[in-house]
C-alpha cells in the first residue's frame, strides 16, 4: 500500500482531531496536530507577558520564536502524543480557555506561521501522515493526497466543546465557549496570512448530525480508495 498525506482543515471545534486520531491509528500513519503547536507558542506569549491588556507584542514574540522548542513525545499512560514546550509536557494547559482566547491573534503572525509551518512539513515530509489545522491543505501540504474540510453548526460545536471543558473540571459557561469558537472562526476566516479556506480540491464534510463512528467510516474509505 503506498503512504499517501492526508490533510483534515476546517472550523473550530470540529471534532477534526478526534476523527484525525482514529484515522492515523487506523492507517497505522503518524497524527500531526498543528492547534496544539499554536496554542504552545500561545502558552509561551502569555507565560512571559507578551500580552498586555490583552493586546499582544508581536515585536517580543518574533524575537523570542528562536527560544521556542516544540516536541511531540508519546504519553504510555493515555497512549496518545502530548505536545512539550521548552522540555515541559504542556498538553493539558493549551486546552484551557485562557490560551483558546489568545490563540488566534498569535496565529496571525505571519513570523509564527513560518517557523510551524516548516516544522509540520518536516514532520510529514514522508507521507504516511494525518495532520488536522487551518492551513494544511491550502499551505503545508497543498499536494496532499486527501484533503477534508470539516463545518458543524457553531452551536453543535460550541457544545460539544463545552462538554469537553466540563469533563475535565474546567468551569466555563455555554455562551463564553460559543463566543470563542465563533471569534476564533472570525479571525482565522479574515486574517491575511494563510486564512482559513477550503482547497478548491477538497472534500467538504459536515458532521452536525453524525457520530464519531460514521465519521470515521466514511473517511477511512475515502483513504483506502486512494491507497
Ligand atoms: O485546532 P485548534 O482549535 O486547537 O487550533 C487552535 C487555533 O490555532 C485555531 O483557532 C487557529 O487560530 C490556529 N491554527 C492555525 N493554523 C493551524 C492550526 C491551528 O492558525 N494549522
Amino acid at each position: 500500500m503506498r503512504k499517501i498525506t492526508i490533510a483534515i482543515d476546517g472550523f473550530s471545534s470540529t471534532g477534526k482531531s478526534t476523527v484525525a486520531k482514529k484515522l492515523a491509528k487506523a492507517l497505522g500513519y503518524i497524527y500531526v496536530d498543528t492547534g496544539a503547536m499554536y496554542r504552545a507558542v500561545t502558552l509561551f506569549a502569555l507565560e512571559n507577558g507578551f500580552f498586555k491588556e490583552d493586546v499582544l507584542d508581536k515585536s517580543a514574540l518574533i524575537k523570542s520564536l528562536v527560544t521556542i522548542q516544540l516536541q511531540f513525545k508519546f504519553n504510555e499512560e493515555t497512549q496518545q502524543s502530548d505536545i512539550h514546550l521548552n522540555g515541559k509536557n504542556v498538553e493539558k494547559e493549551i486546552r484551557t480557555l485562557r490560551v483558546s482566547n489568545k490563540v488566534s491573534p498569535v496565529a496571525t503572525v505571519p513570523e509564527v506561521r513560518e517557523k510551524l509551518v516548516a516544522m509540520q512539513q518536516r514532520m510529514g515530509k514522508d507521507k504516511g501522515v494525518v495532520m488536522d489545522g487551518r492551513d494544511i491543505g491550502t499551505v503545508v501540504f497543498p499536494e496532499a493526497e486527501l484533503k477534508l474540510f470539516m463545518t458543524a453548526s457553531p452551536e453543535k460545536r460550541a457544545s460539544r466543546r463545552y462538554k469537553e471543558l466540563l469533563d475535565r473540571g474546567d468551569k466555563v459557561t455555554y455562551e463564553e465557549v460559543l463566543k470563542n469558537v465563533q471569534e476564533r472562526d472570525r479571525i482565522d476566516s479574515t486574517r491575511e496570512t494563510s486564512p482559513l479556506r477550503q482547497a478548491v480540491d477538497a472534500v467538504p464534510f459536515d458532521n452536525s448530525d453524525m457520530g464519531l463512528e460514521e465519521q470515521f467510516e466514511r473517511i477511512h474509505q475515502f483513504a483506502l480508495r486512494i491507497i
